[in-house]
């Protein structure tokens, strides 16, 4: 194994997550929850952030609008963060909430939903206090309890992944959770293998089409570092390194091509000892550029480097190669990351502008086997990138993403189907008074087509005070959804989900 436990201690990850201490923009002694609160009266858009009564709730036999196709059978798997107000704190980040995980079981004709609170070690300490212990993403809690471990802070609330008869729960600061796929519940943290217990863990790993997983962590200390994972179908971990990276900081997405791993590290840079939040310890360095890192698969040693201009994105849509050795890889960029120093932090205070006019735009990427690397940034606002996983590493035809309505109300409000052979959008906009999230491809069995299957996916209605899951037909995504399951309570506004037709 190309790394072992005392290597990453080695590396300072630890030590460098635990010195981050005492010292914030925004004071925890603000009353964010009062503010909150008074913000929703006004806005029911705040809706989606507002932490849900119960720990657990369900319901069953959802009302079916339109006609549900009964080829659909499986359960969609959802996770996001919810509990942003506990113990009298609200938190002031979006991404600091504890995770809320979902299961929508769909067959025989209805779909019935299941939610629970993954009570991880963090959040099981903090309630026995009875009191926020932790500083998380981007709220700090003064004189809080010692951190030893970054899984001490692990929330397990942005994404959810089944490989190999296992439902984990992705955070990227640490340990993926295992889930009981049946009561929802969390099961303890996920180790690759001895000596792998708490080494980050992505949150959006890639699996090729036949089963093997790739992921990677990233490690911020003294030495700033990226983990490599290649793990077998079966779930065993095949081979691992780890890459010094200088002027590193939060990396989120990557992308694979059949051959290589593709990492577009963002000039987001991670500046050690400033004594403030995690995000807050972050600098954006435009004058560094966008660093990008390619691996070869079978060979961890194998790196070469490319340079593109600054920008920041969080979510990739795919990568593949030529022949000649060209990548080509998309992502959803920003100019920068105030996104997320700034209007992610301000909606949970209520402030929701400037919320939507920060996401990003559809950008292409082509690397050359000469070293050459170019960007093309389209005007077409777009996150939340879907692709058919048959699709994963080779040329994909089809993009699904959230994209820009002309609305006043809500920034991505449609669901886009991009044709990437003519760049012909297929549009469907939700209209006024819903928020859609993220919709996952699901391929329809036995067809060769790329596009045949569908879209799953949820939406806020806010108007209504209630929450749905969407199909579409891939193939006709502007003639809406096939049929709603409608929800009798809204969700919070998550992140990522994932689609299995078995239990797992
Ligand atoms: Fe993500």
């Amino acid at each position: 194994m190309a790394m072992q436990r005392r290597d990453f201690l080695k590396s300072s990850a630890v030590l460098g997550v635990a010195s981050l201490a005492p010292r914030i923009a925004y004071s925890i002694s603000e009353d964010w929850s009062a503010e909150f609160a008074s913000a929703l009266r006004q806005d029911p858009r705040l809706l989606g952030w507002k932490t849900p009564a119960s720990d657990a709730f369900a319901a069953a036999a959802l009302r079916i609008e339109g006609a549900w196709p009964g080829a659909l059978e499986g359960t969609f798997w959802r996770n996001g963060p919810a509990v942003h107000d506990r113990h009298g704190l609200r938190y002031q980040h979006w991404f600091d909430g504890d995770g809320l995980l979902q299961a929508f079981r769909i067959g025989a004709g209805r779909v019935d939903h299941h939610a629970r609170v993954l009570k991880t070690p963090k959040l099981r300490a903090e309630d026995e206090a009875a009191r926020r212990l932790y500083s998380g993403f981007g709220t700090h809690v003064p004189d809080g309890a010692r951190l030893r471990k970054p899984d001490d802070v692990n929330t397990a609330n942005i994404s959810v992944l089944a490989h190999h008869g296992e439902l984990l729960a992705l955070w990227e600061g640490g340990s993926a959770s295992r889930v009981d796929p049946e009561s929802l519940r969390w099961q303890g943290f996920k180790s690759w293998g001895q000596g792998f217990e708490g080494v980050p863990f992505t949150a959006h790993p890639k699996v090729d089409p036949d089963g093997t997983l790739w992921a990677f962590g990233y490690a911020l200390g003294a030495q700033h570092q990226l983990v490599l994972y290649h793990i077998s179908p079966k779930g065993a971990l095949v081979k691992t390194a780890l890459v010094p990276i200088s002027d590193f900081g939060m990396l989120h997405d990557f992308v694979i091509t059949d051959k290589h791993l593709v990492f577009m590290i963002p000039p987001l840079v991670m500046e050690m000892g400033m004594e403030t939040s995690f995000i807050d310890s972050h600098r954006w360095r435009p004058e560094l550029g966008s660093r990008v890192l390619v691996v070869a698969k079978d060979n961890f040693e194998d790196r070469r480097w490319y340079e593109l201009p600054p920008a920041f994105g969080f979510h990739h849509g795919n990568a593949w190669e030529e022949a000649d050795g060209t990548i080509h890889f998309d992502q959803c960029l920003d100019d920068d990351a105030s996104l997320v120093f700034d209007a992610l932090r301000n909606v949970m205070r209520g402030h929701l502008d400037g919320f939507g006019a920060a996401f990003g735009r559809y950008a292409r990427m082509r690397l050359l086997p000469s070293g050459g690397a170019s960007m093309d940034i389209t005007v077409d606002g777009a996150d939340f990138p879907q692709i058919s996983p048959s699709h994963v590493g080779l040329r994909n035809r089809y993009l699904y993403h959230l994209g820009v309505a002309d609305s006043e109300d809500w920034y991505l409000r449609s669901l886009v189907k991009r044709d990437l052979d003519n760049d012909r959008l297929q549009t469907f906009d939700f209209g006024t008074g819903k928020i859609p999230e993220e919709h996952v491809f699901v391929p329809r069995q036995a067809s060769e087509q790329e596009d045949a299957g569908w879209l799953v996916g949820t939406v806020l209605d806010y108007q209504h005070g209630i929450s749905g899951l969407n199909v579409f037909n891939a193939q006709h995504i502007e003639d809406g959804p096939l049929a709603t399951a409608w929800l009798p309570y809204p969700l919070p506004l998550g992140f990522h989900g994932c689609f299995r037709s078995g239990l797992v």
